[in-house]
């Protein structure tokens, strides 16, 4: 894919689960950027990754968001959403929701235009919408200063946000929702 072939025009939307075979797609992708020697076999992956992420999608464990350039997929995250452990064995109230980023990734023809930012802010955004109380990840080096600038802090081989502290990161993504470099929002369409 070509950046320079279809300027502008990243449009963002969630996906549903008619997305599942292109999910995996890019899961692909991502896994033959991160893990060494690749995978065995692509096709089982694909075939049994399109499967778990329909499944997911369809139950709302997961949300994911793509990036599409004139309708091609160029980027895509996943959030995964657990209740927490309850802090006591006697709390009955009704366990919180915490979500689980996975899988953020950019075609390398489109990095660099604030699209990892921007699928991030949509997934924060929807995670408070949802009343989640915390988002983790396991970052790659590279990433990490794109979540610290999200309000993500290290904690334990994690790195977490809190929802639920008051103005918790709330600065941070003000602060680069005006980044000069990110798409343009009238070329973004939030599905
Ligand atoms: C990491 C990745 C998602 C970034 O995508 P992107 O669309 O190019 O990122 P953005 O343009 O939104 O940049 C966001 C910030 O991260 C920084 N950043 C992005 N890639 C970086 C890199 N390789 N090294 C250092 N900083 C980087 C940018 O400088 C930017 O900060 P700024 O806005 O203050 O300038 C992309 O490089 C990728 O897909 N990498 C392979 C998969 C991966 O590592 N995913 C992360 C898993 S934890």
């Amino acid at each position: 894919m070509n950046a320079t072939s279809h300027p502008g025009a990243i449009e963002l939307r969630a996906a549903s689960l008619c997305d599942a075979a292109v999910l995996a797609d890019l899961r692909l992708a991502f896994i033959r950027l991160v893990k060494t020697g690749g995978l065995a076999d692509e096709d089982e992956f694909r075939a049994w990754y399109a499967s778990y992420v329909g499944r997911s999608l369809a139950r709302e464990t997961t949300l994911a968001w793509l990036c599409l350039a004139a309708g091609s997929p160029c980027g895509t995250v996943e959030l995964r959403l657990k209740p927490a452990r309850a802090r006591k064995a006697a709390d009955n109230s009704a366990p919180r929701l915490e979500g689980y980023v996975s899988g953020l990734y950019v075609d390398p023809a489109f990095r660099g235009r604030g699209l990892a930012r921007t699928l991030m802010q949509r997934l924060i955004a929807t995670s408070r919408a949802r009343g989640l109380f915390r988002l983790a990840l396991h970052a790659y080096p590279d990433a990490e200063p794109l979540y610290v600038s999200l309000g993500f802090r290290p904690f334990r081989r994690l790195m977490v946000l809190r929802l639920d502290e008051p103005g918790s990161a709330r600065g941070a993504m003000v602060h680069k929702t005006s980044t000069p470099h990110m798409v343009p929002r009238e070329s973004v369409a939030y599905g």
